[in-house]
């Protein structure tokens, strides 16, 4: 069956952005040419869901191109955002349960990429739709930043696969522990 999957990079104490959306500290440290080749992940892709904050990052720092033109993506809020026109996007108040849903059958059989950020991530697994994390840490501390994951509640997880790569970042991805 679809996962939802978080895919993401964060520091050692747990941030993925600072404070003021700045990924620098990834930037200036990148997980190098033994990580897990961003094409091997985005081929099994099927959908994306965001939050409007993890949207507008976007919008601001890819050049005006969306990266994810070729497949349908969920953009999560409360207010009436307008999205770029001409982008395979559509924004949605639904709630986590439905989104998945409607993610899932939209993805055709492939998983889904919860991009981030880590407060929409949180909302999935707090409601008991998220399946997998796939995490890569970078070696730096910041401190403060953007949590990567401020879920509400104790989630649990089952260790999948961990590997350190020569940058000195290491990729775990986690099953997510389903609770009765
Ligand atoms: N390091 C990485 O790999 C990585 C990956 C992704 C993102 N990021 C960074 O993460 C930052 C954004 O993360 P974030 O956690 O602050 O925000 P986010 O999860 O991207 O967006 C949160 C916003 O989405 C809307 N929303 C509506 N319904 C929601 C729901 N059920 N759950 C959660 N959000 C909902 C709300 O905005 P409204 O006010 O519109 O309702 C909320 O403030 C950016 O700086 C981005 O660059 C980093």
């Amino acid at each position: 069956m679809s996962k939802l999957i978080y895919y993401v990079a964060a520091t050692m104490d747990g941030y993925i952005a600072t404070k003021d959306h700045e990924l620098d500290w990834l930037y200036d440290c990148p997980p190098g040419d033994d990580a897990t080749p961003y094409d091997e992940f985005y081929q099994n892709i099927g959908a994306t869901i965001m939050g409007a904050g993890t949207y507008e990052w976007i919008m601001k720092n890819a050049a005006g191109e969306w990266p994810y033109q070729d497949i349908p993506s969920f953009v999560l809020s409360s207010r009436n955002l307008t999205l770029s026109a001409d982008i395979n996007a559509i924004v949605t108040q639904d709630n986590p349960k439905n989104i998945a849903a409607k993610a899932r059958n939209a993805a055709k059989g492939k998983d889904v990429w919860v991009i981030g950020g880590g407060k929409t991530a949180a909302s999935f697994a707090d409601a008991g739709e998220l399946q997998q994390l796939f995490i890569t840490t970078i070696p730096v501390f910041l401190g403060s930043g953007i949590p990567v994951f401020p879920v509400s509640q104790a989630i649990h997880v089952i260790p999948n696969k961990q590997r350190y790569l020569y940058s000195g970042a290491f990729e775990t991805i986690m099953d997510i522990k389903l609770t009765q």
